[in-house]
């Protein structure tokens, strides 16, 4: 980690050791603060957005026209040679900076050992060690089952799946504001911005938007807690189906650990 930031816990503790001024301090900032070299978006990032606009879908939406080109740590280095700190870490999934070293390794060690893999239709070892590891420090009681997926909207399909397959019921309820990807499952629980779903409907069936404040509905009341599920609402605020469903409905088979229905409930 030490080769990605730029001062280190321990410098960090000599210089109040040794009293940093708000003179230092603000040379600090200036050093490792965000560095300009030109008005933004700068002339390689103005010929970029420019062609974007003409090749690429408009879907995709942009809130500023910033053209990264590499990323050391907190720092994100644009076409134009402006720097910039990242303090979002990505989107909020590049905790150990971006371009760490022992991240950057480990993906060029598997590129150059096995670029492909197809989780649906073979084994790899790679899965079974990420799970073991993810286990180890998974917050819910085990045992645990896991899933891979490519995305944040992947992983909402899943858990709308997961709900409906181990409940038998087929209603889902999200909340307004969440956001919940672009696919056209996990589009129908997103209610964050109008525009995300205007003129994709409908949505996917049985799936309704509530006002209900989220945290409400994660944290039911006694009385909340008393009431009997309705018989057809899947459990799931989307992302969080539960690993153990409280009744199985009698109409599903009993469980099997065959593979081919472990397929079944995924695919
Ligand atoms: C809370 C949440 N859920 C789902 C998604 C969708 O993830 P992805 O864009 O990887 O499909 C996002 C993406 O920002 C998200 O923030």
């Amino acid at each position: 980690m030490s080769t990605l930031t730029e001062k280190t816990p321990e410098d960090l503790k000599q210089n109040s050791a040794q009293g940093v001024t708000p003179a230092i301090r603000s040379m600090h900032y200036a050093e490792f603060g965000p560095k300009l070299k030109t008005a933004l978006p700068g002339p390689n990032a103005k010929k970029i957005v420019a062609d974007d606009d003409r090749l690429i879908s408009p879907s995709y939406t942009r809130s500023y026209p910033m053209v990264a080109k590499s990323g050391r740590g907190i720092r994100v280095t644009d076409v134009d040679g402006n720097e910039f700190l990242d303090f979002a870490a990505g989107i909020a999934v590049n905790s150990t900076g971006h371009c760490h070293p022992e991240v950057v390794k480990a993906i060029q060690d598997q590129a150059a050992e096995l670029i492909h893999m197809s989780g649906t239709d073979f084994y790899y070892q790679n899965m079974t060690t990420l799970a073991e590891r993810l286990s180890a420090i998974a917050p819910m009681p085990g045992p645990h089952k896991f899933y891979y997926g490519n995305s944040g909207a992947e992983a909402v399909e899943c858990a709308m799946k997961l709900a409906r397959y181990h409940t038998g019921r087929q209603n889902i309820i999200s909340f307004f504001g969440a956001f919940h990807g672009r696919t056209m499952g996990a589009l129908s629980l997103t209610g964050s911005k109008p525009q995300q779903k205007r003129r994709f409907a409908p949505s996917s069936p049985a799936s309704t938007t509530s006002a209900i404040p989220m945290l409400t509905a994660a944290v039911p009341t006694a009385r909340q807690k008393s009431r009997k599920p309705s018989p057809s609402t899947a459990p799931a605020t989307s992302k969080t189906a539960s690993s153990r469903p409280s009744s199985r409905p009698k109409r599903l088979p009993p469980s099997s650990s065959s593979p081919s229905r472990a397929k079944a409930a995924t695919s």
